[in-house]
């Protein structure tokens, strides 16, 4: 692996996990990750709630596609919307927009290192935030479901607008 291109083409939303847990060393290099994503006014407004084993089919009950249970792991990516920062023109909250970052820097350190995820977001956000006792100020963003690749995982065939179509035309 040598280029961000490279990573941006290996990086693929897993869904079939192994029985293997995730090392603590692979957790602590993709965290060293995240530490690292641009926030706006550098607020940093993101907290991570690792599952306890005892509460995985908690949050199994929140998003209850069947692949999701084969995940051994996960993390709730939250925002803190105490923190994040609110443009003084118009007052928009940029927490969202500091989480993408966070969970993609996520998402690519765990490919670099052969870990196996998926954003999830389709799930019940009003039941997590139950479940969990999440405080008002922290809104569940996204799922993360860790592991390692099942020996049959197959990546599905990308399907991507080519660059001329990211452009507007004007
Ligand atoms: C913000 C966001 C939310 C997503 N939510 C879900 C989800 O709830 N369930 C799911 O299976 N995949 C989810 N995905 C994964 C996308 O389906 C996936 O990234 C997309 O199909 C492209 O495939 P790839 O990640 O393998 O390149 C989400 C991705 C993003 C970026």
């Amino acid at each position: 692996m040598s280029t961000l291109l490279e990573l941006c083409e290996k990086r693929h939303s897993v869904r079939k996990f192994s029985e293997k847990r995730i090392t603590a060393e692979d957790l602590d290099y993709i965290m060293q990750c995240v530490r690292l994503a641009p926030s706006a006014v550098n607020y940093q407004p993101w907290k991570f709630l690792r599952v306890k084993d005892s509460e995985r089919e908690k949050i199994r009950q929140c998003y209850t596609n069947p692949w999701f249970a084969g995940a051994q792991d996960y993390l709730i990516a939250c925002c803190d919307h105490k923190i994040s920062w609110h443009r003084r023109q118009d007052g928009k909250d940029h927490g969202d927009i500091d989480m993408g970052i966070a969970v993609e820097h996520f998402c690519l350190a765990a490919a670099e290192r052969g870990v196996a995820t998926c954003w999830v977001c389709a799930f019940d956000a009003v039941l997590c935030t139950k479940l969990f006792d999440l405080p008002k100020n922290l809104e569940p963003v996204a799922f993360l479901p860790l592991g390692y690749p099942a020996v049959d995982f197959v990546e599905r065939e990308r399907t991507r607008k080519v660059i001329e179509d990211l452009w507007i035309k004007r």
